[in-house]
């Protein structure tokens, strides 16, 4: 298959990149590009060229696949310089994106113009590389230091006309891009090289702050290091030298396993979006969202909502609470417009699409119905049986709740084929991951409405089966079991949050809980009492501390203290009391737990319960519970999520330290088949 198509106007050689559906820069597109940039320089009849793309986008993005293997010639850089050794003029004719190696192809050209809306940048260091093919000398040539440092650093993306500010591009037309495009090659005096201009002079002060904002933003990973000195080689260097060091760089983190770890995560964020054969249907039509409940959760899912352009009928129990929930929304806008981040008629737009509500027979207007009151199967199934008698027939019907069964609360309808769980994490405007719930009954066309309202809302949405926890919480739930034994068995609690942080956790999981509130775990344990084996290892020193009324960061006390509301580094006497008998109790001569032992006994539990979350087929996939676990629980990205973290240990090893934590875990702990978790 030919990915490049070549065409001559008269003088002009039109070079068409077609390799849908992004025209990645793969292998075949840089040999086309190659060839054809040598027609145009031999044939005398062509005095320019316009490279432009086919399809919806010029060159989204190199071939990710490629990036795991050896690279074949020619390579990028070979061909960029065969553009730029060419004698003719070349222009970059750009619509769509021109992101990573399609932007650097545009760079290398004399001139570009890009049709209104296209978007611009270098993702490279959100895969842990950076630009490999003179992104980023050429691009802090006409930027300056301050700004390439900012796009190439955090991988943003900007509009046409902000690139057009930038001096990145020469021209924003809103039409007719091709032939706006040749008319610009025709008219070009000669060779334009953005490699043989200098960077413009910049402040030291500021190019030092705009380090050290990339440093802190980009948490010192290897690539963003990297990052920070290849743009400043490009003031500091010549430009040969310059992409040669670039590309040196470029080549040995392709090849790290960082790379490797967030190009998984780019595959399995792609992958989790597909939904099962079975499950394959055309989503219904959704404009009208009802919220049920103005809580925490509700105002978050209606932010996100409204920010997608939906219309939202937010319906609370009383007016008192319907109030507070309007105003946390108006505040939120008034925020966001404050803080200079919206535009106030863009905001007015968004609050003019809610309509809050205690009148239940408005709910016939929903396409929609997201219910998010308290978690409390009782007043779910009430809640239900009020949105049956109101929503409209073929209305889909989603519950928000995070552990009750979907099952048992689509029952109380009369029509559990619409109802499915949509599961959304907290701050729900902010939160990415989205869990979709199967019911047993849940029909395929609802579940891939479930799916394709995440996608509007700007969410990763995850298929899960009704079990649980669904995915996130059950893997979340082993993990720190598995810390609060490692309390019982040596460890103290800033031991394990710092070594989970240090291993890259945003979080460890009692900071963690102190934060969200040790009584909604509480609650949970002891609505379970009644069920829980008497033989299972079972941890009281969460019980404890909330009998003392320790509930956590709310009532300035729970793992730690907070005095003045700032946490203290170190657990206090009292919880170190608490701990030490609750050791002493087990029989147990508390051992101190290295970091590395932490880690991976906290690490190998999320493991485990992922393999059996796979043999029960509450995850569709393995690669869905490292989206779930970055995405929603604050896994590092750069890890790859604990299906990846696994498949790079020793298998030997990882069998082994699998049955010492199941002995440490005690009865309960369930030893799964690791097999389907470790072959990709
Ligand atoms: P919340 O307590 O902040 O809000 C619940 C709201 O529901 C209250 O405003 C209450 O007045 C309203 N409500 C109760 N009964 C109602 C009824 N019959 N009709 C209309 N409104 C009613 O609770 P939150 O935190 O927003 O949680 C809501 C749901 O979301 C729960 O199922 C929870 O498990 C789930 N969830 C919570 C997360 C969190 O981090 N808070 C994360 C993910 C899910």
């Amino acid at each position: 298959m030919t990915l490049i198509r070549t065409q001559t106007l008269g003088d002009v050689l039109l070079i068409e990149i077609d390799n849908p559906p992004i025209n990645a820069g793969s292998l075949g597109v840089r040999q086309g590009l190659h060839a054809a940039i040598a027609q145009l320089t031999q044939d005398p009849a062509l005095c320019a060229g316009v490279i432009i793309g086919a399809g919806t986008t010029f060159v989204a993005g190199s071939d990710l696949r490629e990036f795991g293997q050896p690279l074949q010639e020619p390579q990028l850089p070979t061909v960029l310089s065969a553009i730029e050794t060419c004698p003719k003029p070349v222009v970059a004719a750009l619509h769509g994106a021109a992101l990573g190696g399609g932007l650097e192809l545009a760079l290398a050209c004399d001139a570009r113009i890009a049709l209104t809306g296209t978007v611009l940048g270098l993702p490279e260091v959100t895969l842990g590389i950076i630009p490999g093919a003179g992104g980023t000398q050429r691009l802090p040539r006409r930027t300056g230091l301050v700004r390439g440092m900012q796009m190439v650093c955090s991988g943003e993306r900007i509009q046409a006309e902000a690139a057009r500010d930038l001096r990145l591009v020469d021209d924003v037309v809103d039409c007719d891009l091709q032939l706006h495009a040749v008319a610009l090659a025709r008219k070009l005096p000669g060779k334009c090289r953005i490699s043989e201009e200098t960077v413009p002079h910049e402040d030291t002060d500021a190019v030092a702050q705009a380090e050290q904002t990339a440093l802190k933003a980009g948490k010192r990973r290897p690539a963003v290091l990297a990052a920070i000195e290849a743009v400043k080689d490009a003031a500091r260097l010549p430009f040969a030298e310059g992409v040669a060091r670039e590309r040196t760089v470029f080549q040995q983190l392709r090849v790290s396993t960082e790379a490797h770890a967030l190009r998984h995560q780019f595959f399995a964020e792609r992958d989790a979006v597909r939904l099962p054969v079975d499950a394959q249907a055309k989503p219904r039509t959704v404009d009208t969202v009802a919220i049920i409940g103005a809580g925490t959760m509700g105002t978050g899912i209606a932010i996100a909502a409204l920010d997608a352009g939906l219309s939202v009928l937010l319906l609370e129990q009383d007016s008192a609470a319907l109030e507070r929930g309007r105003q946390r929304v108006a505040d939120h806008y008034q925020g966001r417009v404050a803080a200079g981040k919206l535009q106030a008629s863009v905001a007015s737009g968004h609050e003019a699409r809610l309509s809050p509500t205690t009148d239940w027979t408005q709910l016939a207007r929903a396409d929609l119905v997201i219910e998010a009151v308290f978690e409390d199967m009782a007043v779910k199934q009430a809640v239900f049986r009020q949105i049956d008698t109101h929503a409209r027939h073929g209305a889909v019907l989603a519950t928000n709740t995070s552990y009750l069964d979907v099952d048992a609360i689509a029952q109380t309808t009369s029509r559990p084929q619409d109802v499915l769980g949509l599961h959304f994490f907290s701050p729900a405007n902010v939160m990415k991951l989205l869990e979709v719930v199967r019911g047993a009954q849940t029909a395929p066309d609802v579940l891939a409405t479930g799916m394709a309202l995440g996608k509007r809302l700007r969410k990763m949405p995850v298929l899960c089966g009704n079990a649980f926890g669904f995915i996130g919480n059950r893997i979340y739930n082993a993990y720190r079991k598995q810390c609060e034994f490692m309390l019982e068995d040596g460890a103290w609690p800033e031991e394990v949050d710092q070594a989970l942080q240090a291993f890259g956790f945003a979080m460890g999981p009692f900071s963690v809980a102190d934060l969200s509130g040790l009584d909604i775990a509480w609650r949970m344990r002891k609505a379970q009492a009644a069920t829980r084996d008497p033989r299972e290892r079972y941890v009281t020193i969460l019980d404890q501390l909330c009998e003392q009324g320790r509930l956590g960061r709310k009532t300035g006390a729970g793992y730690y203290t907070y005095p003045e509301g700032r946490q203290d580094k170190t657990t206090d006497a009292t919880v170190r009391g608490i701990i030490e008998a609750a050791s002493a109790q087990r029989g147990l001569q508390r051992q101190p737990l290295s970091t590395a032992q932490i880690q991976r006994r906290a690490l190998l539990a999320m493991v485990n319960e992922a393999a059996l979350l796979l043999a029960e087929g509450v995850a569709q996939r393995a690669s869905d519970i490292d989206v779930v676990l970055v995405q929603g629980y604050g896994f590092p990205r750069w890890e790859g999520g604990p299906v990846f973290w696994a498949r790079q240990q020793d298998r030997a090893q990882l069998a082994q330290d699998l049955q010492a934590l199941a002995i440490q875990s005690g009865h309960g702990f369930v030893l799964a088949d690791l097999s389907s978790v470790l072959e990709p």
